[in-house]
């Protein structure tokens, strides 16, 4: 039995972390001392804020340093690195600012908003009306004059900015203050630009207005899986409170460990990562598009995060276009969002993204023979095995 479980993680480790270049903008590579953490005798321990378990002086100070770092790094009064993922802090954040038969406004699901968000998910489990924000597919944004007519009527309880497609920063600055005088909790769901934000090189939330920002920890940010809440004091201080014990107990203390490590790599190399994934994003979508790819949004430019989306109208023609990719080694969703940070922290450059158009132009439009592009996937996978924009050398 052991052998069998053991070679199963040793096969994916072999194809996804060696043979296959992914593509997907929901996950990234974490550094080998915040692996290493993520494995540590952490993992095996118990702390509460009562002090109820002896045995936990380190621990405390690990996520008070992570906290420490978080707040600085995003100017944030308050920073909670418990919550197990981005979907928990998602719920803890809803959960705390409305009460059941509230409205609440975020992009819907067939804009490219969260769909645990929607009424399927926590809009659904909280008892909360969601009214979707007016969205301009063509741009790829909220429409600003509608949405405050909008907010205007509806007078939602929480507003929540941010999407799981987010190519454009989106008018926070423009609608929070006015869904504020509505009397509104106005958060930003930053999982999937959340490294973007902490490299200065999307938008900044909680300066443009937003109480709260919240999201995944690795996606655009250095990993682990897991969540975090940044906050002004008011917000932050009620939710801080409340994190415990209705949402998460054990916050999972190797996690802790290894993202408060992470959070130092971003402070220290945030910038220049930032900087290249979104170079990276632009320069593959423009040469996808030279290919005649469908990517969205030529006339802004396709994108400024780490998203380059493919419009093939729908999921039903996206997992084919996904799965044929697949075929390559090539690893995409199937929405098809394509996303430059995994590979960009692996020290990719805009070389590479040109290569990595013309793999994708011959898998899909040439039909050239899968085994030959995926000789050529794992030999480009080869160069760069290492991590980048981290301590480790
Ligand atoms: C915008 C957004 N919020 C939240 C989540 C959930 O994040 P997690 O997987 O960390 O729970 C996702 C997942 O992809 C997302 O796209």
């Amino acid at each position: 039995m052991i052998d069998e479980i053991l070679s199963l993680v040793d096969k994916h480790e072999e194809w996804r972390g060696k043979k296959c270049l992914n593509l997907i903008p929901s996950e990234n590579v974490m550094s080998p001392s915040v692996r290493r953490l993520l494995s540590s005798e952490l993992g095996h321990r118990y702390t509460a804020r009562d002090r109820f378990y002896m045995g936990t002086r380190f621990i405390d100070e690990i996520e008070e340093y992570g906290e420490k770092i978080a707040k600085e790094m995003f100017k944030a009064d308050t920073a909670d690195l418990r919550p197990l993922s981005g979907h928990i802090a998602d719920l803890i954040f809803l959960a705390n600012f409305s009460k059941p038969r509230d409205t609440f406004m975020c992009v819907s699901p067939e804009d490219g908003g969260y769909p645990g968000m929607w009424n399927e998910g926590l809009a659904g489990l909280l008892g909360l009306k969601a009214v979707a924000f007016p969205f301009s597919k063509n741009d790829m944004n909220i429409i600003v004059e509608e949405a405050e007519e909008t907010i205007r009527r509806v007078k939602p309880k929480v507003v929540v900015f941010g999407a799981s497609l987010i190519t454009f920063p989106h008018p926070v600055k423009e609608l929070a203050k006015i869904a504020k005088e509505y009397g509104a909790c106005v958060g930003f769901d930053g999982s999937h630009v959340l490294g973007l934000i902490a490299g200065e090189q999307f938008q900044d939330p909680l300066r443009e207005g937003a109480h709260v920002l919240l999201g995944s920890t690795h996606k655009t940010f250095f990993g682990p899986q897991g969540g975090i809440i940044l906050a002004d004091k008011e917000h932050g201080e009620l939710l801080k409170s409340k994190v415990y014990p209705a949402f998460v107990d054990n916050a999972h203390w190797n996690r802790i460990a290894a993202l408060t490590l992470a959070l130092a790599e971003m402070k220290e190399f945030g910038r220049s990562y930032a900087q290249q994934v979104i170079r990276n994003a632009q320069t593959l979508a423009k040469a996808l598009h030279e290919y005649g790819f469908p990517a969205v949004c030529p006339h802004l430019g396709f994108t400024r995060s780490h998203q380059v989306i493919l419009n093939y109208g729908g999921y039903e023609k996206g997992r084919k276009i996904a799965e044929k990719l697949q075929e390559a080694n090539i690893i995409v969703d199937c929405a098809v969002r394509i996303g430059t940070c995994e590979v960009t922290r692996r020290g990719m450059r805009e070389s590479e993204m040109l290569k990595i158009a013309e793999l994708l132009k011959r898998v899909i439009f040439d039909r050239e023979d899968s085994e030959k592009i995926k000789a050529e996937v794992a030999k480009l996978c080869s160069e760069f095995q290492n991590v980048k924009y981290c301590f480790d050398k």
